[in-house]
């Protein structure tokens, strides 16, 4: 583990901005967003099918998301 510096802290790691997934006619992701920071711990909770794998599939570059920016 590093240490965080002050000019590291609030710094996005991760940023994913209005992703949106369909496959067939089920719409997995609308617009959803993700901001993880160094630093910080972000868990990502949501029912079953919420679509929390896609989300994460597309921030791995398995998915590529019908539209928004990673
Ligand atoms: N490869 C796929 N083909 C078709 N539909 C899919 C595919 N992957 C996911 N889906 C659908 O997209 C929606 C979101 O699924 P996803 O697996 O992302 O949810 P999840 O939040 O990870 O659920 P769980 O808590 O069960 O792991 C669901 O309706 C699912 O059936
Ligand atoms: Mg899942």
């Amino acid at each position: 583990m590093g240490t965080t510096t002050t000019a590291e802290a609030g710094t996005p790691k991760i940023e994913l901005r209005g992703i949106s997934k369909s496959f067939g006619s089920v719409q997995a992701l609308k617009g959803a967003s993700l901001f993880a920071n160094v630093g910080e711990v972000t868990a990502i909770v949501g029912d079953n099918g919420a679509g929390k794998s896609t989300l994460i599939k597309c921030l791995s570059g398995y998915h590529s998301p019908d539209s928004g920016r990673s």
